[in-house]
């Protein structure tokens, strides 16, 4: 989806995939993201899982194109945040939260020369945590997302994925249905796809009145190969 529709649903409110705590897969399973020295969130929003990774995993850096977002998250958090710009990026990096960097701009543009511009060090990472990103990107670009976010993967590093599946035959996203094949199709040739956990969701009216009488909601583990290309 293009910034446009995304920016408008910051301005009108309609942000209803944000959630008023830490989503519980973390507690769950984001230890397996264990070891990491930084975890990426792509597309972040104003998530409360940026904290809570940031207190009990490592370090977090996430994209997110809607200033709005951003402002909304250290706002929110009684923070402020110093801002810099790394090209193509402005990087908001929190007063009190210093161990989350917000990047402001295309997640499609994110390397690892752009964090190693902006925070230091390889401008690898060893994790990377998903919830409602590749579900709200339009299907064809899929697997350039997955291609952008194995490059900036170590060899070896994890991606703790969390997506809905439903019969997307019924209704366009976002977010989009990703079901179990379409994620071994995106993951398998790069790692080993462990799907955590799966638990049904309340069927909203939209989605009722178009047909769909299941949605699921899954956590996969995937570990990149050691030698992932
Ligand atoms: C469905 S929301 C999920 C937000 C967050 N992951 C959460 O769980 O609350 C998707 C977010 O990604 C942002 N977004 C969409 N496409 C993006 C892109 N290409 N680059 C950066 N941000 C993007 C939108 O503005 C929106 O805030």
């Amino acid at each position: 989806m293009k910034k446009d529709f995304w920016a408008e649903r910051w301005a009108d409110g309609r942000i209803g995939f944000h959630q008023p705590k830490a989503h519980d897969f973390l507690a769950r399973y984001a230890d397996r993201l264990r070891p990491a020295s930084a975890v990426y969130v792509p597309l972040c929003g104003k998530s409360l899982d940026l904290v809570w990774l940031a207190g009990n995993i490592a370090p977090v850096l996430g994209t997110e194109f809607v200033r709005s977002a951003i402002d909304s998250f250290f706002a929110e958090q009684s923070d402020s945040a110093t801002v810099t710009d790394v090209a193509p990026f402005r990087v908001h990096r929190g007063r009190k939260l210093s161990t989350i960097a917000l990047f402001e701009g295309d997640a499609f543009a994110l390397t690892p020369a752009v964090i190693a511009a902006a925070l230091g060090g390889p401008g690898t990472v060893e994790a990377v945590y998903d919830r409602a990103a590749l579900v709200a990107l339009d299907p064809p670009t899929r697997d350039r997302y997955v291609a952008g976010l194995v490059g900036l993967l170590k060899p070896g590093g994890k991606i703790l994925l969390v997506v809905f599946d439903y019969d997307g035959s019924k209704l366009d996203g976002p977010p989009w249905a990703v079901g179990p094949g379409e994620v071994e199709r995106l993951f398998g040739d790069h790692g080993t796809v462990e799907l955590l956990e799966e638990r049904p969701e309340p069927v909203g009216a939209r989605y009722r009145q178009a047909g769909v009488t299941a949605i699921w909601e899954r956590a996969y583990l995937i570990s990149l190969n050691s030698a992932s290309t």
